[in-house]
């Protein structure tokens, strides 16, 4: 692939025409790189979630990675080959690659075995809103006690507020870190198909102000012949924020729909399906629910709003997708309240506890808001998950051993996460254990037709409770 010219952070008028354009390919496999592709020396700084898939898939287009952790317990499981997170296919490819994968607690190690070295640690939001950049910062502090050279180039991989690179780069001046380069090369993964998306990527945002560097991170990415936008840091920082942003708005977007849709009769399911048909705005993203969670798109639509504000402009907008977001999960309660009354003393099941299907992750999860609304209200709280085991944070709540088990008695059931062990579950043979056969879907995962016939009452987010969808446009 013929990569066009990196183009320097001083140049805003050919900085975004600086795109490849080639048509995507399958994903390539280590075994069938390009013949013009060189394995590198690769380190990653945080064996967290990104880090983890960011390293294990470098080691599987070829590299040689060398991940350094903090946390001497996680090191030590890594190294033993257990997988601290629970991400799809990682186990396997760890495995798969792992005479090229190096775990260690020493940074000098990592410093010695590696030339290109990712930022992969937290950002997490503080008390102002902002990203807490302490991490990152530490970081550079302590490259600064090691020393660092020319070999070295840094790739921030963490999301971190537009303006970090330059303040990084001061930072690195500041210590004697002349020659250690600086890129951004923000990640897009989702959690649950994080290595999917790393191994095929819709795009790669690589932001430099040097084009040598920007060349060889690039150079890490050729087996995958994606497509590459080079810009400058700051821009590559803001693609990151933008594109959170942008797909949260959607999500509030289609919740407000959904809410309208319930007011005149419309379904929400076949409102969104005709609006993605129109290739300008596309199917993704338009699923209505509850909302929103997880580790990304609260905290970068909160920390975007927040740069916005210090920056002295107030962004309307985003205001409203996280307050949309938030009241989006307590319109639950409306619901179920409107079903059964005052829900003091009832017992509610919640389905699905994670904050989406396919992870263990539960920040920002709605089944933590939930649960503690409902505790609030006097109700008693069953909660099941197939992978998560415990509510940390909100006190009594009950883990049933099984879906069934948190049914039996239960006077409604929210389906909180839409998990195929849940849009599985014998439905139609679970409305007798049940104490009123209520369910409010807050993901429209059930079929709503099949439901009124087992003889629920059901409810979905800006559907018609009891009837499917063919039914429904019928009328
Ligand atoms: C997101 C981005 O997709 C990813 O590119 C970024 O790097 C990290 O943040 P992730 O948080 O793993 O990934 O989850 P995602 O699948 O994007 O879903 C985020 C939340 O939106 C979930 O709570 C999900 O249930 C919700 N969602 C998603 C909807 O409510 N409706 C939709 O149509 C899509």
């Amino acid at each position: 692939m013929t990569e066009p010219t990196a183009v320097p952070e001083t140049d805003p008028a050919q900085e975004e025409s600086a795109v490849t354009a080639d048509a995507p390919v399958e994903a390539p496999t280590a075994t069938d790189p390009s013949p013009s592709f060189t394995p590198a020396r690769v380190g990653v700084i945080g064996a967290g979630y990104v880090g983890l898939v960011t390293g294990v898939c470098m080691a599987a287009l070829g590299h040689t990675v060398t991940l350094r952790d903090i946390d001497a317990r996680k090191v030590a499981a890594l190294n033993d080959g257990g997988v601290p997170i629970y991400e799809p296919g990682l186990d396997d490819l760890m495995a798969e690659h792992r005479e090229r994968l190096t775990y260690t607690l020493s940074l000098e190690r990592l410093l010695e075995r590696s030339d290109i070295v990712f930022i992969a640690v937290d950002t997490p939001p503080s008390y102002s809103g902002d990203a807490d950049l302490s991490r990152v910062m530490g970081f550079i502090e302590e490259l600064a006690t090691l020393g660092g050279d020319s070999r070295h180039i840094l790739v921030m991989k963490s999301t971190v507020p537009v303006g970090t690179g330059k303040r990084v780069r001061q930072l690195l001046e500041a210590r004697g870190l002349h020659n250690v380069g600086y890129v951004s090369n923000p990640e897009f993964l989702k959690e649950g198909d994080a290595i999917a998306d790393f191994m095929n990527p819709d795009r790669v945002v690589i932001g430099a102000s040097d084009p040598d560097q920007a060349d060889r991170v690039a150079g890490l990415y050729e087996p995958l012949q994606a497509k590459i936008l080079r810009t400058s840091v700051p821009t590559a920082e803001m693609v990151k924020y933008a594109s959170n942003a942008f797909l949260a708005t959607k999500i509030s977007f289609i919740n407000e729909i959904a809410n309208v849709c319930e007011e005149v009769d419309a379904d929400v399911a076949v409102v969104a399906e005709g609006m993605g048909m129109d290739s300008r705005i596309g199917k993704a993203f338009l699923k209505a629910g509850i909302g929103f969670g997880g580790s990304c798109f609260p905290k970068d639509v909160t920390a975007l709003k927040q740069l916005a504000g210090n920056s002295g402009y107030h962004f309307q907008l985003l205001t409203s997708v996280i307050e949309v977001n938030e009241l989006q999960k307590r319109r639950v309660i409306g619901k179920l309240k409107k079903h059964l009354g005052d829900l003091r003393g009832t017992r509610i099941a919640l389905l699905g506890l994670a904050f989406k299907p396919g992870t263990d992750d539960m920040r920002e999860a709605a089944s933590l808001v939930l649960a503690g609304r409902l505790i609030a209200e006097g109700a008693q709280v069953v909660g099941w998950d197939p992978v998560v085991k415990s509510l940390d944070g909100v006190s009594g709540v009950h883990i049933a051993a099984t879906a069934e088990e948190a049914l039996e008695g239960a006077d409604a059931a929210v389906v909180v996460t839409e998990w195929q062990e849940v849009t599985d579950l014998e439905w139609t043979h679970l409305t007798a254990s049940m104490a009123r056969p209520v369910v409010i879907d807050g993901r429209n995962a059930l079929d709503p037709e099949l439901m009124a016939v087992a003889g629920y009452t059901y409810e979905g987010i800006g559907r018609l409770p009891g009837l499917g969808i063919a039914a429904q446009e019928q009328r």
